[in-house]
């Protein structure tokens, strides 16, 4: 498995452009089963998570033609309907291919997902929705079946859980609504710019979606989906990610294609703890923007709390412990998406952070120095923010099992080594 060694302490700068949103991109992709029209999407980001959703595709008979970059695909094959288990364990987002499967083929067959490295998730409102929508739910041998012999009536669903809205259930259930017979209302959608880009290809395809971005969808069905040619957004995630490289850094980075929309919470957050974001075009067309990142010398400690769009992004909620190690003073972080997504905590704490758990919420005593070490990482955004604490800490940290961040971050070593960090991939 590989590493990354990283020597901390160089400040960064230059200019990096922001890759197409790994989120936004599987259940585009998904969407692909929707048509016998031909789907081409661009800014599609070179990642893991993408080649096994590429995968996962032909196995349903889909031509998947470019797996970065531009990708076109066209059904070819209508009869498959399985999701196995061993794609859909090494991918959770294997998940999106029901609604539109179910839309369809009017049958999907999905292993079960299991747990992950951040406690349960589970896919109870997915499939609350498919029944809404008239279809029958079985659980046989690991595997859900969901099937619709009739087709899908639409349906009046209330999709929010105790951790509120769902993103991909959000999209399943519009994947599905939008071929239904009739109107479908979704309340307590999620609001995400990845589920309003995913509606806007639907759209594009000639789904009639209304209200996308907010928590009320309204979907009118239509007798059968064309082609389309979309452009992906940028990740905020990885945008995010960058920023928080450049303030741990003391660092001043421009970065390009920011979708600075898509992250006001995050500004907002960024600003109280003295990192400046500062817009220096895009005024008119805000998913793209290009801003530059400095901070102030002393940083200050904050409050975060994760929530469902607009709310503060669980995805970066290891990313910000890692930036307030080094602000002056106590913050708090609580987390209510995943309420133990906190595995990086005894990761940061090798490296000499003083964070206290107790339950959702972490204190994180900032201001002592982090120091290198040997590090392990165990999930995407965990390994991210040990990547940051390698950059910003004394010495050299070794990062292992890196797998996990080339399954969301596009070439993060070259990214970061053309900032001037100094990191290198170890091959073992
Ligand atoms: N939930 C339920 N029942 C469900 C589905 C979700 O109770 O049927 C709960 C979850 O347990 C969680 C909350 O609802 O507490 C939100 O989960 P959500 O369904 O929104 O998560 P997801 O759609 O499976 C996507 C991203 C995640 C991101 C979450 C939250 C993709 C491929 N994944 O997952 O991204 O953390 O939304 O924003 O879009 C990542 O990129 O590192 C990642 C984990």
């Amino acid at each position: 498995m590989d590493s990354f060694r990283i020597q901390g302490g160089r400040r960064l700068a230059g200019k990096i452009q922001i890759e197409g949103s790994k989120n936004a991109t599987l259940p585009l992709m998904a969407a692909a089963l929707c048509t016998d029209g031909e789907i081409t999407l661009r800014n599609v980001p070179c990642l893991s998570d993408i080649s096994n959703m590429a995968r996962l595709l032909r196995e349903l008979g889909v031509q998947v033609d470019g797996e970065s970059g531009v990708m076109k695909m066209r059904v070819m094959d209508q009869n498959k309907v399985h999701a196995h288990y061993d794609i859909v364990k090494t991918m959770r987002a294997s998940i999106c291919v029901l609604g539109p499967l179910l839309a369809r083929r009017r049958r999907a067959v999905i292993a079960m997902p299991g747990g992950c490295a951040f406690g349960s998730r589970p896919i109870d409102l997915h499939l609350r929705g498919m029944q809404a929508l008239g279809a029958k739910v079985e659980l046989d041998g690991g595997d859900i079946i969901v099937t619709a012999p009739e087709g899908l009536k639409g349906a009046t669903i209330f999709l929010g859980g105790p951790n509120g809205s769902t993103v991909l259930g959000t999209a399943n259930v519009m994947c599905a609504a939008v071929l239904a017979k009739g109107r479908t209302v979704i309340e307590c959608a999620a609001c995400e710019p990845e589920v309003v880009d995913l509606a806007n290809l639907l759209n594009a395809m000639g789904a009639r979606i209304e209200g996308a971005g907010g928590p009320r969808l309204v979907i009118h069905g239509v007798e059968s989906l064309g082609s389309a040619d979309h452009v992906v957004i940028p990740d905020r995630i990885v945008a995010g990610t960058y920023a928080v490289a450049a303030a741990v850094t003391n660092g001043n980075v421009t970065l390009e294609e920011f979708p600075y929309d898509g992250m006001l919470s995050v500004i907002d957050r960024f600003s109280e703890i003295g990192v400046h974001v500062e817009l220096l075009s895009g005024a008119d067309n805000p998913m793209h923007a290009t801003v530059r990142v400095t901070s102030e010398r002393k940083l200050k400690p904050t409050q975060i709390t994760t929530q469902p769009h607009p709310g503060f992004p669980t995805d970066l909620q290891a990313q910000f412990m890692t930036l307030l190690c080094l602000a002056e003073g106590n913050s708090m972080i609580t987390e209510k998406i995943y309420p133990e997504r906190f595995m990086h905590v005894a990761e940061l704490s090798r490296m000499g952070a003083q964070i206290y758990r107790q339950g959702p919420t972490c204190v994180v005593a900032g201001g002592a120095p982090l120091h290198g070490a040997p590090v392990m990482a165990s999930d995407l955004r965990a390994s991210a923010c040990l990547v940051l604490a390698g950059l910003a800490a004394e010495g050299e940290t070794n990062v292992s099992r890196i797998y996990h961040l080339d399954r969301g971050y596009e070439k993060i070593d070259a990214k970061l080594k053309q900032l001037g960090g100094r990191i290198s991939r170890i091959q073992e």
